[in-house]
């Protein structure tokens, strides 16, 4: 796992990713009292939601053969995670942190898969927190201190609902059959491009979800889809066309070459307007201001350019699902930069 200086900012559910800022807001505990353990698999599955000792650490052998034992997590769970201990959440497990918990420098606590994780307390976090379980960060949950949460899976693994500031770090991209996905996400920019052949419509997702906006906003707004899925073949005849008009320097600012466009993989929809006045509309303000909560996200913001490459297009939406559109929604990153990836 790579060590990045990702920023997770959850402001009612906020993760921000950058490259070497951190802006982790502390919110102190004043007492680190028992974290409270609720096992649902109690004494079957105790043993991998135990402190695994590691080497050096005392409290975690005897943490663990009270684990073994299948003695009530209470009893020896301490509310530390101690420097050179483990804590795995597993399937089944739930770990509910509702008053206060440390995982101190060094220490570490796995979600593992089918594992849970509850943060509605304070958490300080100075060692490693590794996501392939389920995340849940509630309203009054504090994360501080100077650790990172490390997502392996999937950022959909992360559910947010307060106010959080806590340092996050990306996967890596992986490239499947031509295609490119950071922590589950599909990714496809100037730099990451698309197999010629890849895609075939419009993902139903992105026609449900402007149905769900026009529907919300009782079909008051103009909220319709202008472009949807655009082939290979179709983005490349497009791309042309702005090149022959107003020349390959300009064209470049607003039209993806060909692989390279997210209509392509069919989960970007371009809405109403191709003009950036549409930014000003009272359609364009309530997309800009909602569309995270139908799993979009204003793809190309307009103090983004630098990094994503394209002017800012206040109609291109990009779908990621609704818990990834809050997060880099709240977070005020560009995909990019949640992400942890060139433009
Ligand atoms: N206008 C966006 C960048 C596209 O062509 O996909
Ligand atoms: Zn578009």
């Amino acid at each position: 796992m790579k060590k990045k200086h990702g920023i997770i900012l959850i402001c009612a559910a906020l993760v921000l990713l950058s490259g070497c800022v951190e802006q982790t807001r502390y919110n102190p505990s004043d007492s680190l009292s028992v974290g409270s353990f609720d096992s649902k698999s109690n004494s079957s599955d105790s043993q991998s939601s135990s402190l695994d000792s590691q080497p050096g650490s005392s409290d975690s052998q005897s943490s663990s053969s009270d684990s073994q034992s299948g003695s009530d997590p209470n009893a020896f769970y301490s509310g530390t995670v101690s420097a050179y201990d483990k804590l795995n959440i597993s399937n089944g497990d739930v770990l509910e942190i509702d008053d206060s918990f440390v995982c101190e420098k060094d220490g570490e606590i796995n979600i593992e898969k089918g594992g849970v994780l509850v943060i509605r307390g304070d958490l300080d976090l100075s060692g490693d927190l590794y996501v392939c379980g389920k995340l849940i960060i509630e309203e009054d949950a504090k994360i501080s201190g100077s650790g990172v949460i490390h997502v392996i899976d999937s950022f959909d693994d992360i559910e947010c609902s307060g106010t959080v500031t806590a340092k996050i770090d990306a996967p890596e991209p992986v490239e499947i059959d031509g295609v490119t996905y950071v922590g589950g996400i599909l990714l496809v920019n100037k730099k990451y491009g698309l197999p010629r052949n890849y895609g075939d419509g419009l993902c139903p997702e992105v026609s449900e979800a402007i149905e769900a906006m026009r529907k919300d906003t009782g079909f008051s707004m103009s909220l319709r889809l202008s472009s949807g899925y655009r082939s290979y073949e179709t983005q490349e005849w497009w791309f042309n066309y702005y090149c022959e008009t107003d020349g390959y320097e300009n064209a470049i600012t607003y039209s993806a070459l060909p692989g390279h466009s997210e209509h392509q993989a069919g989960l970007a929809a371009d809405i109403t307007s191709t003009n950036t006045s549409y930014a000003d509309t009272a359609e364009g303000k309530w997309l800009a201001a909602n569309c995270y909560k139908y799993g979009l996200i204003i793809r190309y913001p307009a103090d983004k350019v630098d990094i994503t490459g394209y002017i800012y297009e206040p109609w291109h939406v990009r779908y990621l699902g609704k818990s990834t559109a809050k997060l880099v929604h709240d977070s005020g990153l560009c995909l990019e930069e949640f992400l942890e990836v060139d433009g």
